[in-house]
Order: structure tokens, then sequence, then C-alpha cells
């Protein structure tokens, strides 16, 4: 295997809510470069995970690491400037505003800094500019002038990678892309979110339940049930993984 160093890393992680356990000692080495998929039936704890990842829940043990640094204790917006990015759920998306607006604000939020510096028409025009390329790069092109209300789902979902795209992350958290996309449109969805990572280099983790696409896309696939990590390995040896397996047994995917 890959003698790459692991970009992202976690130690022992769990989280307990109310005495509950929602994730259990999950330790996870994602290299980088690499493409993760995460399943697991519903409640497994895979949007918690990426919750205790992003920064939005603590986690109540263990470690997270971001290049072999401690992000444990870290805000969300450090982790964002650190390169750890998550799509934007859709609420965060202004329907009214142009895809070409939405992901300027996200690159304006990433070349940031105060609001004097927007005025500076250079600065402007370089967001601009990033939200353009970032557009192209998801296939969003002809789109810009189109109200991000109007987009089809699936184009909705480009768009929220476009703006991911923007901030310019090295470690990309994908929590159901398809979701909502209708299912002629999962194929193309899907090399898209390929071409971004061979093409720009980044490293996915990418949580889904169209178990296929996961298999088509992922180097190795992170198995998810009642909060701990089953499996990590290969989509074929996963597939063949007796333990997965029989957690799968009366668990629709
Ligand atoms: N903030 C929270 N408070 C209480 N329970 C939560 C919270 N977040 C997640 N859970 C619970 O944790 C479990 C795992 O949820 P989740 O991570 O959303 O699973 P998945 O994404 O795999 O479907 C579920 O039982 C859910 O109800
Ligand atoms: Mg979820």
């Amino acid at each position: 295997m890959s003698v790459l160093p692991s970009i992202l890393a976690t130690r022992h992680l769990g989280l307990d809510i109310g005495g509950a356990t929602i994730v259990t000692d999950v330790s996870l080495e994602v290299r980088e470069g690499e493409f993760l998929g995460i399943i697991g039936p519903n409640g497994a704890g895979k949007t918690s995970l990426f919750n205790l990842l992003s920064g939005l829940y603590r986690p109540t043990a263990g470690t997270v690491s971001l290049d072999g640094r401690d992000i444990t204790h870290d805000a969300p917006y450090r982790r964002t400037q650190a390169g750890l990015g998550r799509t934007f759920q859709i609420s965060s998306v202004f329907p009214r505003l142009s895809a070409l607006e939405n992901v300027r604000l996200a690159a304006e939020a990433k070349l940031g800094g105060m609001l004097r510096f927007w005025r500076q028409a250079s600065h402007v025009r370089t967001a601009v500019d990033r939200a353009r390329w970032a557009l192209g790069r998801v296939g969003l092109g002809a789109s810009e002038q189109v109200a991000a209300g109007s987009l089809a789902h699936g184009d909705k979902r480009k768009l929220e990678l476009a703006m991911l795209l923007a901030l310019d992350p090295r470690v990309i958290l994908l929590d159901e892309p398809m979701a909502g996309v209708s299912t002629a449109d999962v194929p193309q969805l899907a090399e898209v979110i390929k071409a971004v990572q061979i093409e720009e280099r980044k490293t996915v983790l990418m949580v889904e339940h169209h178990i296929e696409v996961v298999t088509g896309l992922a180097e190795r696939i992170a198995v998810m049930h009642h909060g701990a990590l089953l499996a990590c390995d290969t989509p074929a040896k996963v597939m063949e993984n007796e333990t997965v397996q029989a957690a799968y047994v009366g668990d629709a995917l």
C-alpha cells in the first residue's frame, strides 16, 4: 500500500450525548489524495463523525489531527483555514442570488479579511475569477447567472461543491452528496467528484448511501455501525468481510 503520510487521522475518537454512545473508538487514517468512502446504516454515526472532524461537535474521547497537528479543540473556522472543508448544507446557499454570486461569497470568505480590503477592485476581481474557475470545475460554467434556487438538485449539489472548492480545501468532507439527486444524474455527479479528487489533488471523504457509487469511486471504504468502525479496507475486501455482511443483515442501506 501507499507510504504517503496520513493527512487526517483520528485516534480512539468517541462521542457520548446524554449517556448515549454516538461514536465510539474510531481510529482512522486517511492518506493524502485518497478517496475514502464511508458507509453504514442510518444512525450509524457517519454524520456525527463528520461533525467531530469539522469541529461542529467536540469529542468526549480521543483526538483528531490534520497534517500531524492535533486539532481536536480547534474551532470549525480554524479547521477550514487549515484546509479541512465540508460541503455547505443547501440552507447556506442564497436561493435568490446567482450561482456565481454564491460561489463568489465563499471565495471572498477564503481570500477574506475585512470589508475594507474588499473595496479594492483587484480583490473583488480575484474572488470573481476564483468563483468562475470553481463553477467551471464542477461543470456549471454555463449556469453562472442562474439563481441558485432554480438549479436542478444535481446542479445544486455541484454548486455546493464549487463553493467548497472556492475555499481551496485540501481535505473535502462530502455527506451524502447524491441525496435528492435523480438516479439519472448520479453518474455525472460522481464523475465530477472523482475528477476534482484526481485533478485538483484533493483528499476526499464521502458518506454515501448508493453503495455502487462508493465502490466505484473510493480506494478504501470505512464501514460504520452503532458508532463504531467495523472495517476500513478496499471495496472488494469490505464487501467480502463477514462482520460487515452480518451487520447489514436486516439493515437497509
Ligand atoms: N446532537 C445530537 N443529539 C442527540 N443525538 C444525536 C445528535 N447527533 C446525532 N445523534 C444521534 O446519533 C446517532 C447517529 O446519527 P448520525 O451521525 O446522524 O448517523 P448517520 O449519519 O450515520 O445516519 C443517531 O441515533 C442520532 O439520533
Ligand atoms: Mg447522516
